[in-house]
């Protein structure tokens, strides 16, 4: 993300390029509190950006490419000579992303792409699918597919690598094993040990290869920190605005770009129950959304779970006042509370009244009444993770 990034972490012709002088730059002038699980990762950051510059393996069909690595690549044994890449691992707001993008930014690969990890799948199924469309009968798709994904990227970084759909466990394999095997570097950041991904899931003995493949291909270096920076982004934010009109709106706008650091705004789309939902505003595992399109069309408990898995924020324009007259919408407001309660999600929102206030007096006030103690409770300093002490 270039707005990370002061001019003086750009490529230099001169020895002090990389990702780690990038980030001891912005530690040094303010811009990054100093802490030493990052220091260490950019420490091996730095380490694979010096081993992969210039790094452009090419298909064997093609001329031999010049220089050390394409003498190395002509030997047939990519596997053998390709610089290991790095899987980082922590909990959330321990700086991964932001580490990675620091690297991606500056990493001299002429063919490179930074992508999450989702999309990333999304992309490939999609692929497949066309390529057997084109050419039906048995072909095995995967060797076209990575053929095609290694022309484009020599280095790949996803973001937020994680498992949880069958149909990506099945091909995961395969795939990398074809895309290690052209030469491609993978840096990835994840919130799941590599022994944990698609842990507990039906096939999961079948992805123990790929799991082995990773630790092989991948050095695991776990972000430890003791700061959840992220959180501590959410000082200061005001998490209730009252009434929904246009200046919380404005407001909701400024809350969601702080907390995304300003992170470029992509639709997402969910599967529940082999069904897609698309949320249209995301970034940076936050989402935005009217209130009026998660409670009042025919969204329900699978839909507010699998954006509680989803997300770690939720922006919520519009809360009306409710009441006996709205009670479906009321209804599906709670069973949304509930899953973003239960999960920890943290929501920030613009309503007609304050969460005692929300609910007109009437039948099933009394069920509300929880509601509205959760989301007092989601407002307070020690639910969101905010420590005065601290400062
Ligand atoms: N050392 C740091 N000092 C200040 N802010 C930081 C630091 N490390 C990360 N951040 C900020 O905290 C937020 C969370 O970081 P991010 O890289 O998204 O975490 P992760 O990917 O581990 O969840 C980002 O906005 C990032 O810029
Ligand atoms: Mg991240």
């Amino acid at each position: 993300m270039d707005h990370l990034l002061p001019q003086s972490a750009r490529p230099a012709t001169g020895g002090h390029a990389g990702p780690l002088p990038a980030y001891r730059a912005l530690v040094a002038s303010g811009g990054l509190q100093a802490d030493a699980a990052q220091e260490r990762a950019a420490i091996k950051l730095q380490d694979l950006w010096e081993r992969l510059r210039g790094y452009d393996p090419r298909p064997a069909q093609e001329p031999p490419a010049s220089g050390f690595f394409g003498r190395l690549l002509k030997r047939r044994h990519t596997e053998e000579y390709m610089p290991l890449g790095l899987y980082l691992v922590g909990e959330v707001g321990r700086g991964k992303s932001m580490l990675m993008d620091l690297f991606f930014d500056v990493a001299d690969v002429p063919r490179k792409q930074r992508i999450h990890f989702h999309k990333f799948m999304q992309t490939a199924h999609a692929r497949i699918h066309a390529w057997k469309k084109a050419n039906p009968g048995t072909a095995d798709p995967i060797p076209p597919l990575a053929d095609s994904i290694a022309a484009e990227s020599a280095l790949l970084c996803f973001d937020e690598f994680q498992v949880n759909d069958i149909a990506d466990a099945m091909i995961l394999g395969r795939l990398f094993q074809a895309l290690f095997d052209r030469g491609v570097v993978v840096v990835a950041t994840s919130n799941t040990e590599p022994d944990n991904l698609f842990k507990g899931q039906p096939g999961r003995d079948a992805f123990l290869p790929f799991i082995a493949l990773l630790k092989q291909r991948l050095e695991v270096l776990v972000m430890d920190s003791a700061r959840d920076y992220r959180r501590e982004r959410m000082r200061g934010l005001r998490t209730w605005h009252v009434p929904a009109d246009d200046f919380s709106r404005r407001a909701l706008d400024k809350a969601f770009e702080t907390l995304t650091g300003g992170a470029p705004i992509q639709p997402v789309t969910l599967t529940v129950m082999g069904r897609d939902l698309v949320v249209e505003r995301a970034a940076d595992g936050v989402a935005r959304f009217d209130f009026d399109f998660l409670c009042n069309t025919a969204l329900g408990a699978g839909d507010y779970l699998a954006i509680a898995s989803a997300f770690h924020t939720v922006v919520l324009d519009g809360i009306p006042r409710l009441s006996p007259d709205n009670f479906d919408q009321a209804r599906r407001f709670i069973t949304l509370v509930d899953a973003l309660y239960d999960q920890h999600i943290r929501l920030i929102a613009s309503a007609d009244a304050t969460p005692d206030q929300l609910y007109q007096r009437g039948e099933n006030a009394r069920m509300f009444e929880r509601t509205a103690s959760r989301l007092d409770e989601m407002q307070s300093l020690d639910w969101l993770g905010i420590h005065q002490d601290d400062a």
